[in-house]
């Protein structure tokens, strides 16, 4: 039987009925099967809540043993466990609650809560885990000071740790110890944390602003304290573009940043106690990439960045998931850009967009990036409250400019320092502090889809004026068939057919803008009237992707060129590029569909020759705007997808060029090699990338002296930069260079579980036949689990997002999803649940594929004990 679908509603939002301000925690960790938690929390009914004589507490997979009120042990007839809640009858208005729970953290490998991970004891409380701890009001708008003790056997688990500072710490009988850790600050349950296991320590410290000198420390698994370095570089980074960059300091004396292979997620933000997946905080060049470099370095900063953004102030509720996560990431965006190139992070995050976002935004679960319903949170950590939740944070940064924007800030923390709040806390502060009407704004917070911008435009030659015309419209999406215009900045520019930049004046405008305009669309359609234009121009618009929509606007193959080559804003010339490409992809796949051969004009190469060879001055914008959209990105693009004929054009594509630029591939490869020592900064790995991407399209070609090349740079490879680009050529290469390269790998590699999981997921990603049966394979393989999430993502979620071989016409795909989502299930729910959502749209494709895909979803559907979070997406897939 599946568990029944419950619906939460933001309408149903109550106070709490209570309040627990200080909770005290013991933990007797007394083996990996059995902790003992003793609770003590003061419990206050809540004047402003509603009145109840009971007391509810929610609970998960904890068995309560003993449950007393001011230290009196109450009867059992005064409280019941069920499965979902400890219900504690006849309540004073305030009191001591005392429970004795039990939980089981070998046996949780659902990772939420208290669990186990080779080296020791872990935790993850958010979204709703502290409830698997011990009974508790688990949710965000019920904050406490807590006091933490641990104890756990000496010699296993040298290492106790807890939010806040270590205030005493001991030894006891059977050779055990035990520390006790105080968290000044007042936090929400999701930020609770606590490690016990054996790990080595690195330590450092970072002098703030006003003169206080707070602690940094490591902890990483025994042997590898020399991959932590660079993280803990970049957490000083962080801590002083926080304070450069908004004025914010490090609140605590002591800042603890644990890195665990078993992880749900990539890192947490718990309040001192950072808790991170090794895989976004190991780092060491010979195993891994410049992109895990950057990622590192940005998850660290986001961890440490939330401190505010979420810790100091929190969300209501989790409906409001998005006010710390898109100000985070907006956040972490901005640090990134500040760190790299600033046009190189704004390209990879649109890209993030509409590969992630805009599909979700247009399949069965879209939502607002401030739902309003949900069946289980963690189905919510998605793409649209994260990325799309920054894009909004972005607009109202471009609506209102930087320097408002940080006084809105200000007034933010000023507010709301130590409250739970909601979106409209940060859209209010932004308001107030900039005297902008955001009142329309707030629309974007509670529509879902990805609207849609027509542009239509006339130039008049008598009167030297231009007129631009803009429509905007919102598809349907579940729950909302029809869409309110929406309030956002629309940056555009003008060019001369000669590629110079038109200062811009807008009718009745006194002076003029200089060569770009924030334009403010709010009704439907919006009419600008440009003066004095001396020639017919051609629009830049959308600069820097001013407001999260999908632009249509009639330009031809010259204009693209044109822009590609000068617009002054580099994020519309990669974009130029990508039009100029898509408008032939999509022409490509309509001719593939209807049995027409397919081709490519000769402006395509030109365009992206002119690319290569202007490489030199930016090599990282070169390797940004010689990747073709990517197959997610076409597939979105089309009434009905057919997987295999966006694949086979744009491979077609790829090769075509290839050909045509295969000398100044062959060159660019040798021109762009980075001399000296490995160092992720981002000019060499732009050069990197740069060389790569050279490599890629001559292996599409396959000639054998590429092959030797290919498999040089694998065995010479000083970095696993070079070395995963070569193999992931190989991968996708039907050689026979291809099998030993790639079984060669594993063997050098076996022992270092981040480099095995690289190795999996070029499995799983290659292109060639053949590919369903290996990841069948290596589902059995020694080195794949299902109990460990790093392991999932790599080879089932790198396979899920294989556009060609998860959609294999004979269902083949879809059957292994299946198989393994199920038998994922029951393990770890929520990393099954982001499975099954690879079938989710299925809807959106070709008649035979969108038959298997509803009868892989109605399998699944139907199994007995499904859990609630998979039950959500497979519920709501096929409505
Ligand atoms: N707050 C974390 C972050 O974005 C993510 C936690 C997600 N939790 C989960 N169970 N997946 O930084
Ligand atoms: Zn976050």
């Amino acid at each position: 039987m599946n568990a029944a679908a419950t619906t939460v509603r933001l309408a149903d939002y109550r106070r709490p009925a209570f309040l627990i301000p200080e909770v005290v925690l013991d933990i007797d960790l007394q083996s990996e099967d059995e902790a003992r938690v003793a609770a003590t929390l003061s419990v206050q009914r809540n004047p402003d809540g509603a009145s109840s004589s009971s007391l509810v507490l929610d609970l998960d997979e904890v068995s309560v043993e003993s449950v007393a009120i001011d230290g009196k042990l109450l009867p059992p007839e005064r409280w019941q466990a069920d499965g979902r809640y400890l219900t504690v009858q006849d309540v004073p208005a305030s009191f001591r609650l005392d429970t004795v729970s039990r939980i089981h953290p070998r046996q949780n490998t659902k990772l939420m809560g208290i669990y186990t991970s080779s080296t020791g004891f872990f935790s993850l409380c958010e979204a709703e885990g502290f409830r698997r701890i011990t009974p508790f009001l688990d949710r965000p708008d019920v904050m406490a000071r807590y006091t933490v003790t641990l104890h756990a056997d000496r010699e296993r688990y040298p290492v106790l740790l807890a939010n806040g500072n270590c205030v005493a710490q001991g030894e006891e009988g059977g050779a055990r110890h035990w520390a006790r850790w105080v968290d000044p600050f007042p936090k929400p349950s999701y930020l609770f944390a606590v490690v016990a296991a054996r790990l080595d320590r690195s330590q450092d410290s970072f002098r703030t602003r006003s003169g206080r000198n707070v602690l940094l420390q490591f902890f990483v698994e025994p042997g590898k304290l020399d991959q932590g370095v660079f993280a803990l570089e970049s957490l000083k980074h962080a801590m002083k573009w926080d304070e450069d960059t908004y004025g914010l300091e490090v609140d605590l004396d002591e800042y603890n940043i644990v890195a665990v292979g078993d992880f749900n997620a990539g890192a947490m933000e718990n309040k001192g106690l950072n808790i991170f997946n090794t895989k976004l905080v190991l780092a060491r060049s010979d195993i891994s990439t410049d992109w895990d470099f950057n990622f590192i370095d940005r998850t660290v900063a986001h961890e440490y960045f939330h401190n505010w953004t979420g810790n100091r102030v929190t969300c209501r509720d989790w409906f409001q998931l998005a006010l710390k996560e898109g100000l985070t990431v907006f956040r972490e965006q901005q640090y990134a850009g500040d760190r790299y190139s600033r046009a190189v992070a704004r390209i990879q995050a649109v890209r993030n967009l509409r590969t992630g976002q805009f599909p979700e935004d247009a399949g069965p679960m879209a939502h607002p990036v401030r739902p309003s319903a949900y069946q289980q949170v963690s189905n919510f950590y998605t793409s649209t409250v994260y990325q799309k939740g920054a894009e909004l944070v972005r607009m109202m940064h471009t609506l209102v400019g930087p320097a408002k924007f940080r006084q809105a800030m200000d007034l933010y923390f000023r507010e709301h320092d130590g409250q739970a709040v909601t979106t409209d806390a940060l859209v209010a502060a932004v308001e107030e502090a900039s005297g902008e009407d955001l009142s329309q704004f707030r629309l974007w917070y509670e529509q879902s889809g990805t609207a849609r911008l027509s542009v239509r435009d006339q130039y008049d030659e008598t009167s030297q004026t231009y007129v631009l015309t803009v429509t905007q419209s919102c598809p349907p999406t579940p729950g909302q068939p029809t869409k309110k215009p929406m309030h956002m900045p629309l940056t555009v520019g003008l060019l001369t057919p000669d590629g110079r930049e038109l200062p811009l004046r807008l009718e009745g405008e006194k002076t003029g803008r200089g060569g770009s305009a924030v334009l403010s669309l709010r009704q439907e359609t919006e009419v600008f009237r440009f003066i004095d234009v001396p020639v017919p121009p051609v629009p830049s618009l959308g600069r820097n992707f001013s407001a999260p929509v999908i632009i249509g606007y009639p330009y031809d193959d010259q204009a693209l060129q044109l822009l590609l080559g000068y617009d002054s804003d580099a994020f519309n010339r990669w974009e130029a590029g990508q039009r100029l490409a898509m408008d032939l992809l999509l022409r490509g796949v309509a001719d593939r569909r209807a049995g027409r051969p397919v081709q490519f004009p000769d402006y395509l190469a030109e365009a992206f020759g002119r690319v290569l060879a202007d490489a030199q001055k930016d090599p990282a914008f070169a390797a940004e705007a010689l990747t073709l959209p990517a197959e997610i990105i076409i597939a979105e693009r089309l009434e009905e997808i057919d997987p295999q004929a966006v694949h086979e054009v744009r491979f077609a594509m790829r090769r075509f060029l290839a050909e045509r630029l295969h000398g100044a591939f062959r060159s660019a490869y040798d021109l762009f090699a980075t001399p000296g020592p490995y160092s992720p900064d981002a000019e060499s790995s732009g050069r990197r990338a740069l060389r790569n991407l050279c490599l890629a399209f001559l292996m599409d070609l396959g000639e054998a002296e590429t092959r030797s090349l290919c498999v040089a740079q694998l065995a010479g490879a000083t970095n696993m930069t070079d070395a995963m680009a070569a193999l992931a050529a190989l991968a996708s290469c039907d050689c026979p260079e291809r099998r030993p390269a790639l079984d060669g790998f594993y063997a050098k590699w076996k022992d270092e579980p981040l480099v095995v999981d690289k190795w999996l997921s070029t499995e799983a990603l290659s292109r060639l036949p053949g590919t369903v049966a290996r990841v069948r394979e290596l589902s059995r393989h020694p080195a794949f689990t299902l109990k460990n999430p790093n392991k999932v993502y790599a080879l089932v979620g790198s396979f899920g997002v294989n556009q060609v071989n998860f959609h294999a016409a004979d269902g083949s795909g879809y059957a292994l999803m299946v198989e393994l989502a199920l038998a994922l299930d029951p393990i770890n729910p929520q990393v099954a649940s982001r499975m099954v959502r690879n079938l989710e749209r299925y809807k959106r494709y070709e008649p035979a594929r969108r038959e298997l895909m509803r009868a892989a979803l109605q399998t699944i559907a139907a199994h007995p004990g499904l859990s609630r979070e998979t039950g959500e997406v497979v519920g709501k897939a096929l409505a």
